[in-house]
């Protein structure tokens, strides 16, 4: 079955940049992203193309080239729907915030809407592709739901759980390390899964299409990202060792990730993870195991979320510790705020529990980052409800020039590895900042040399504090 047209319920960090790399690498698909959200909607179809609301390097240009085309943003939910013989749902599936399940269970409110809008408006057999990392076993519920409440139309549903990374979403959806899909492994199952992996297979190479029955798809979107999550926590509680004995984190990264079983990537030491769904979807896989009984298994992958936890909350005592044991009424310097470079996401940032953390210390915190708006900043910070709105605009400073944000501080705190941060003019940041004037790394970024150099009291994640 060839697919001629896609519909894409959620037009968020994944929907987006999915559909727009399908667009680009399949202008004979029509591809309509679809969302509630209206402001959303008529971001993506701004005429300026800088203006779409995701921030990934290289996205506004495959936007520019496919948008009117073949691709589509709408907030007609029910016409794509009806339109499109293959739909993917890409909304959000955050943690619960109420009832049963709350604060671990995946919240599937706005899946199960999706799945009785299709049954709905359908009026011709579909292929349902479940994009959002949902708990195993999920696709049972949309089946039932399609089932009972739709017009006796043939639903096949799919797994294909997303794996790029946010900053870099456009490179792996190019040249993804793999595409994952899950289906039935019936005969029309398997019809559906080869519909899909066609349509990947015009720009992923074969063998990097994997296909599994459903379960096993979904519950490997979960596991994928709870190693990720696992390996940063890892080195983390290391970390802690490290600035104990003087081993430095980042040489004891490199002498064991040159070990090809170990591997590499994600040994970065850092003030913590963040991002939308390690900690999501860690709570997610915590909760399952718990209710199929297994709370051993629940303990071990909890440990990730407690150790992670724990140092974000070391991260700000550090902050303290070194200035006197105490931050109140002193002024310190934020460089980012994004969960991590190259986003304009901040969705459980680790910045946002510092500051928070500093706040109630009675500090007097000031951001910049290059890309998150100061509306974003004050939301993030007020949607934790430690402090009423006012209270955090007062005690909160958004500045939009990285010179002016350091003016005066006690301390400058790297919250996110933006490159640029890289680049500034530190001697020029040094004059201008009370002295001893501190340097809080928590990204391992500076040159430490260079800063202690100048002048500068340097504390960075796993290596000794400068006393
Ligand atoms: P998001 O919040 O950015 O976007 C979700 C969008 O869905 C929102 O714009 C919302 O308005 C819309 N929506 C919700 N219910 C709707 C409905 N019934 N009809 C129409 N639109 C509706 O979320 P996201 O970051 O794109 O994540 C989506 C899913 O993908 C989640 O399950 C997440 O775990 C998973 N995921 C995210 C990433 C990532 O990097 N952000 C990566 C892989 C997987
Ligand atoms: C992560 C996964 O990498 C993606 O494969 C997955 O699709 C996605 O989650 C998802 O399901 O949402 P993302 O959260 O966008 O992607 O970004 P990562 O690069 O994984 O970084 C997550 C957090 O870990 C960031 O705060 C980052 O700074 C931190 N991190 C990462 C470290 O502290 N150290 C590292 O070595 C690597």
């Amino acid at each position: 079955m060839k697919i001629q047209s896609i519909c894409c319920i959620g037009a968020g960090y994944v929907g987006g940049p999915t559909m727009a790399v399908i667009a680009k690498k399949c202008p004979d698909i029509k591809v309509t992203v679809v969302d509630l959200n209206e402001a959303r909607i008529a971001a993506w179809n701004d005429e300026d193309v800088s203006k779409i609301p995701v921030y990934e390097p290289g996205l506004s240009d495959v936007v520019a080239e496919a948008r009117g085309r073949n691709l589509f943003f709408s907030t007609d939910v029910d016409k794509a729907i009806d339109e499109a013989e293959m739909i993917f749902i890409s909304v959000n599936t955050p943690t619960k915030t109420y009832g049963e399940g709350k604060g671990q269970a995946a919240d599937l409110k706005w899946i199960e809407l999706c799945a009785r809008q299709i049954a709905r408006v359908a009026k011709g057999d579909k292929i349902v592709v479940e994009k959002s990392t949902l708990p195993v076993r999920t696709a049972s519920t949309l089946k039932d739901i399609l089932e009972n409440t739709g017009n006796g139309m043939n639903f096949q549903i799919l797994s294909n759980p997303e794996f790029l990374a946010e900053g870099t979403a456009v490179e792996d959806l190019m040249a993804p390390d793999r595409v994952l899909i899950g289906g039935d492994q019936t005969e029309e199952g398997l019809k559906a899964i080869d519909a899909l992996v066609n349509v990947y297979a015009r720009w992923v190479p074969k063998e990097r299409i994997l296909t599994t029955n459903v379960w096993s798809s979904e519950l490997s979107k979960l596991t994928a990202n709870a190693f990720l999550a696992q390996r940063v926590s890892s080195i983390n509680s290391l970390s802690e060792l490290c600035e104990h004995t003087e081993a430095d984190v980042n040489e004891v990264s490199r002498a064991i990730g040159t070990d090809s079983r170990i591997g590499p990537k994600f040994l970065k030491a850092s003030v913590g993870f963040g991002g939308s769904c390690f900690q999501k979807d860690i709570l997610n896989l915590v909760y399952i195991s718990r209710s199929y009984g297994l709370n051993e298994v629940a303990d071990y992958w909890e440990q990730v979320i407690i150790m992670n936890d724990y140092q974000k909350k070391r991260f700000s005592n550090k902050i303290i510790k070194n200035l006197y044991n105490t931050v109140s009424g002193k002024k310190i310097a934020f460089l980012g705020w994004a969960f991590k470079k190259d986003t304009n996401d901040t969705r459980e940032s680790a910045a946002i529990y510092v500051a928070d953390h500093l706040l109630n210390e009675q500090s007097k915190v000031s951001v910049y980052d290059p890309k998150v708006t100061e509306q974003q900043i004050y939301s993030d910070l007020d949607y934790l409800g430690s402090r009423a709105p006012e209270e955090n605009k007062d005690s909160l400073l958004v500045v939009d020039d990285p010179y002016e944000v350091c003016k005066g501080a006690h301390a400058v705190a790297v919250l996110t590895e933006w490159d640029e941060f890289k680049t500034y003019d530190w001697q020029k940041i040094y004059d201008n900042m009370l002295k001893p004037a501190h340097v809080f790394d928590g990204r391992n970024i500076m040159d430490k040399k260079a800063l202690r150099d100048i002048g500068f009291k340097v504390h960075a994640i796993g290596t000794a504090d400068d006393n």
